[in-house]
């Protein structure tokens, strides 16, 4: 029998709703269809935003949403997407797919949509082709609650009352797509323009965000925590949070691979290629820890995910990819892992909420599927909020090739505030079942639950047959003298939920 060892009584950190967050890009069919669709369209919308999507992203808990980019964000203007809709500016969305950008739906859809979501605004500002008053002016538009020049536009164009901003970052990959800029040249910039992102409510504080590395450049990390982190307190330094982009792409950029037409090679490959994370993550938070040793400043993952060969014959600008049992194992691994540094990460954004890359959910005219990822999602929103309790299992490695065996389970434990155990664990081998025995030490325990998603690894849901991949209820699972037993079958992702007493 595999060991699963859980002490609820060692508590080691809260976790933050947001590590479940969500990114949102002018790219493809994300915005454009699978959000928006028009207050004229025959999709069922309320206020343009299409019921079917938001419904889904409400019952999953949705905690963030980052928009408008990813590289979009160096290039987008806010100005061009306000006032009326037939006098906004039309421009070619030079990123992707060269396709015209209406801009219809700008920082008042925005926020409508986050609104319906009930969820927090991250929005991304514009340094690799923006000026510092641009940006500045962006946030007193949003937040001034008094007179001004830009607070009146606000007014003017249907928004009496501010909003709240949650998050902001400076820039978007400015070491690539957002300007091309040397780790020095960034942080000095990101100082001044940061200097003028003011707080005009006496209530809130803007989460500042530096942009971060590209995956392993752990020199970025040090110049920027070294230029700009002040030791000040919360909300009074330079920066409450740094970036952190990596992708698993299991082939080289000319050949990723297929999302769906895979082999057990190619799928350890993947999984392997995921579990790097968990050395990003120990590596970056060691350099920060340097500079801010009382992790004052968040590891902000904002963008992670698989990235595949886009779907044959779709728009390769558009990044159209499917969803798999294998992307459902890659969501609950990374979620694990943020759980389990949630004293350093403060909220990850996977890429792309809709028809994109690791979607939660895919449309085509009114259909709507929600994807194996969805599903893990909808598993583990019991982490929100949440305390990260101590836990490990006994694990060996699988797979087809030497080099890229993977250990078979990962898990991670929370407990709630109504005193609930959430135990999520995935099981990477594709194969093999294991019994489990979990010992919850001096635990009191009432009663359990459990879901699963599982099948075989190139599984997924279509138009054509959305629920082939869903969760089920698991019973199979028994609960005595606080020791769990059950058997994780090949290929799955679990959620089991003790009560305590
Ligand atoms: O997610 C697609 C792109 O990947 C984003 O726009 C960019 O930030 C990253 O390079």
């Amino acid at each position: 029998m595999t060991k699963l060892y859980i002490n609820p009584n060692r508590k080691k950190g809260h976790i933050n709703p947001e590590i479940q967050g969500h990114f949102s890009e002018h790219l493809g069919r994300c915005i454009y269809e699978g959000l928006y669709v028009g207050e004229n369209s025959d999709i069922p919308n309320v206020n343009g935003m299409r019921t079917d999507v938001v419904e889904a992203l409400k019952e999953m808990r949705i905690p963030v949403l980052r928009w408008p980019g990813g590289c979009f964000a160096d290039e987008y203007h806010w100005k061009d997407g306000i006032g009326k809709k037939e006098k906004r500016k039309k421009m070619i969305n030079t990123h992707w797919g060269g396709v015209v950008e209406d801009n219809s739906f700008g920082t008042h859809e925005f926020m409508e949509l986050c609104r319906q979501l009930g969820c927090k605004s991250y929005i991304n500002g514009n340094m690799g082709s923006g000026t510092v008053r641009e940006m500045s002016e962006w946030i007193e538009y949003m937040t001034l609650d008094g007179v001004s020049p830009l607070a009146d536009l606000r007014k003017e164009n249907g928004q009496e009352k501010p909003w709240k901003v949650d998050y902001f970052g400076v820039g978007n990959e400015n070491w690539g797509c957002g300007g091309n800029m040397l780790p020095e040249y960034y942080a000095n910039e990101y100082r001044r323009y940061q200097t003028y992102l003011r707080n005009y409510s006496k209530d809130h504080s803007i989460f500042k965000i530096a942009c971060g590395p590209n995956s392993g450049d752990y020199e970025w990390t040090d110049i920027v925590m070294k230029t700009c982190f002040k030791n000040c307190g919360p909300n009074h330094g330079f920066m409450n949070g740094l970036s952190l982009h990596y992708y698993t792409v299991p082939g080289p950029w000319e050949n990723k691979g297929s999302a769906t037409d895979f082999d057990l090679e190619s799928y350890y490959l993947t999984l392997k290629k995921t579990l790097f994370m968990e050395e990003l993550i120990s590596r970056h938070t060691a350099i920060m820890d340097k500079y801010d040793k009382d992790h004052e400043v968040g590891l902000i993952v904002d963008e992670w995910g698989n990235w595949f060969d886009v779907e044959p014959g779709t728009n390769p600008g558009f990044l159209y990819q499917q969803n798999t049992i294998r992307d459902a194992l890659v969501a609950g691994i990374n979620l694990n892992i943020f759980n389990k540094h949630c004293d350093r990460v403060k909220m990850a954004n996977i890429a792309q909420i809709a028809n994109v890359l690791q979607s939660v959910v895919l449309t085509e005219g009114e259909k709507m599927v929600k994807t194996p990822t969805y599903h893990v999602f909808n598993m583990y929103k019991y982490h929100q909020d949440a305390e990260l309790v101590e836990s490990s299992v006994e694990t060996e490695l699988v797979g087809v090739e030497k080099d890229n065996m993977v250990p078979n389970l990962t898990e991670s434990v929370s407990l709630d505030k109504d005193g609930v155990l959430n135990i999520t664990l995935t099981n990477l081998s594709a194969e093999k079942a294991y019994d489990i025995r979990g010992v919850l030490v001096d635990t009191n325990c009432k009663s359990v639950q459990a879901k699963i998603l599982s099948g075989k690894i190139n599984d997924h849901n279509t138009f054509d047959d959305p629920m082939r991949v869903k969760t089920e209820e698991f019973s199979d699972i028994n609960l005595a003298g606080g020791i769990l037993e059950f058997t994780i079958p090949s290929s799955s992702v679990m959620l089991i939920r003790v009560q305590t007493v």
